[in-house]
C-alpha cells in the first residue's frame, strides 16, 4: 500500500487510450490511494462515466456549470484537495489548452486552478505528437513543472500506425505516481552527481565527433534520485531534452569538461554516470574552419584518449559511497559489465544491450541487467523512467540516509 492515504485527482480525456485509465484506476486503488475522476466530454464517447465511477468508488466529475457538483465540492476545491492530478490519457488538445491556460471546460479549468504537482501521460495519433504545436506545447508545460510519462513507441489501437503516441502502461503510471507521492524521502540530506548524455569532440569550431545518446535515460535518473531527496547535480552534454525541474544542471559540450564539471561536485554521495562519452578527442582539433582544398588529401584527424570520468570517480580519494556506472554493449553485455565493475571500481554496473535492433539507444525503453559484486539482476524490459524509478530506489537501499 504504497499509496496508503493518497489522493490522486485523474483527468481523464477523451481518446481510445481512455480504456487503459479504467485499469489506471485500479492500479492506483490497490496501491491504497483514493481516486477522484473528472472526465472530459470526448472521455465519454469513449469509455462511461458509470465504469469510471463503479472502479473508483466515487462520484466523476464531468460538468464546470454543474449545480450539484459544485455544490459537492466545486472545481476550486477539486483542484486542491489532492496529492496529485493524474492526466491520463492527455490529448493534444488539452495539452494545448494547459500550455496556454486555457479554462473552458471542468478539466481544464481544473488543472488551471490546481496548485498541486501534475504528471500527465499524452496519447495521441504520432503525428499529432510529432506537430512542432504539440511539441512546443509539451517544452512549455515542462518548463512550467508539468511531469510527463510516455507517449511511448508501438502500434496505435485506431490505425494500426508505428510510432510514438501510445499512452504509458497503468502499471507504468502507478509506478511513477508512487514515485512522485510515495512516503519518505530517502535520499534527503545527499548529494548525488548524474552525467547523461553525449559528449561533443569538436574537430574545428563547426564540425565534432558524437554518438547517438539522448540523454533520455540519465535525465531521468537524475530527475528520480532528486524526487527522492538528493540534492542532485546533473552533468549534462549536448541534449534537446529540457532541464528537468529541481536539480542543479550544469551543461557542458567536452569529456574533458564532463569531468571538470563532475570533479567539482565532490565530495558527493552518489555518482551515476550514465553518459555516453566519447572515447576520445581530436588532438589536431583547428581554431579555424578546417578548408576543403581542391586535389589535396583530407585532413587526418588525430585521435587521443579521453579521460574516463567514471573510473577516476571510482578510485578517486573523495570517491562518493556509492558509485554506479552504464556499460552500453552490443555483444557478451554481462562479461563485459562484470569486467567494467572491477576496472573502473564501481559498485554497480547498469549493463544494458544496445544493438540497433533493440532500439534503446534514442528510445524511450530500455532492458537492464544490474551488476554488482554480489551478482547479477536482470529487469524486464521498462520505459526509461520505470527504469530511473526504480534504480533510484535500488540506490536508497544501498546509501539510504536517516529517513529510509
Ligand atoms: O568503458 P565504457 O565507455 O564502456 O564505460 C561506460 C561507463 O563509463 C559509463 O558509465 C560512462 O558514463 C562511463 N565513462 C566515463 N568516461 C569515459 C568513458 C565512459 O565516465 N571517458
Amino acid at each position: 500500500m504504497t499509496l496508503a492515504g493518497k489522493r490522486i485527482l485523474l483527468i481523464i480525456a477523451g481518446g481510445i487510450a481512455a480504456y487503459k485509465s479504467l485499469d489506471l484506476i485500479r492500479r492506483l486503488r490497490e496501491r491504497g490511494a483514493s481516486v477522484r475522476p473528472i472526465m472530459t466530454r470526448g472521455a465519454q464517447e469513449f469509455i462511461t462515466p458509470l465504469a469510471v465511477g463503479a472502479l473508483a468508488a466515487s462520484h466523476v466529475y464531468i460538468d464546470l456549470f454543474s449545480r450539484e457538483d459544485e455544490q459537492d465540492v466545486g472545481h476550486i476545491r477539486l483542484a486542491r484537495e489532492c496529492d496529485l492530478i493524474v492526466v491520463a490519457p492527455a490529448t493534444a488538445d488539452l495539452m494545448a489548452k494547459m500550455a496556454h491556460g486555457l479554462a473552458d471546460d471542468l478539466a481544464s479549468t481544473v488543472l488551471l486552478a490546481s496548485d498541486r504537482p501534475i504528471l500527465i501521460a499524452p496519447a495521441m495519433n504520432p503525428k499529432m505528437w510529432q506537430k512542432p504545436a504539440t511539441q512546443r506545447n509539451r517544452q512549455t508545460l515542462e518548463r512550467d513543472g508539468v511531469h510527463f510519462i510516455g507517449p511511448m513507441e508501438g502500434e496505435m489501437a485506431e490505425s494500426g500506425e508505428r510510432g510514438l503516441g501510445r499512452m504509458a502502461e497503468p502499471l507504468d503510471i502507478a509506478t511513477h505516481v508512487e514515485g512522485m507521492l510515495a512516503g519518505p524521502k530517502p535520499l534527503v540530506g545527499l548529494k548525488a552527481v548524474v552525467t547523461s548524455g553525449p559528449t561533443h569532440e569538436p574537430i574545428d569550431p563547426v564540425r565534432y565527433i558524437a554518438n547517438r545518446s539522448s540523454g533520455k535515460q540519465g535525465h531521468a535518473i537524475a530527475a528520480a534520485l532528486a524526487r527522492l531527496g538528493a540534492e542532485v547535480t546533473l552533468v549534462s552534454g549536448p541534449v534537446t531534452l529540457p532541464d528537468p525541474a529541481g536539480l542543479n544542471v550544469v551543461h557542458v559540450e567536452r569529456a574533458e569538461e564532463m569531468r571538470d564539471a563532475v570533479l567539482a561536485t565532490l565530495p558527493a554521495d552518489i555518482a551515476v554516470m550514465v553518459a555516453a562519452v566519447a572515447d576520445w578527442r581530436v588532438i589536431t582539433s583547428a581554431g579555424q574552419k578546417i578548408k576543403k582544398q581542391p586535389g589535396e588529401a583530407p585532413p587526418p584527424l588525430q585521435l587521443a584518449e579521453n579521460p574516463d570520468i567514471l573510473k577516476t570517480i571510482g578510485h578517486h580519494e573523495l570517491r562518493p559511497r556509492l558509485v554506479v556506472g552504464f556499460a552500453a554493449e552490443t555483444e557478451h553485455v554481462e562479461e563485459n559489465g562484470k569486467a567494467k565493475l572491477q576496472r573502473k571500481g564501481a559498485d554497480l554496473i547498469v549493463a544494458n544491450d544496445v544493438s540497433p535492433e533493440t532500439g534503446i539507444m534514442g528510445g524511450d525503453r530500455n532492458r537492464v541487467r544490474l551488476i554488482t559484486h554480489a551478482g547479477i539482476e536482470a529487469w524486464p524490459d521498462l520505459s526509461k523512467d520505470e527504469v530511473a524509478e526504480r534504480l533510484a530506489l535500488w540506490i536508497a537501499t544501498q546509501v539510504g540516509g536517516s529517513n529510509a
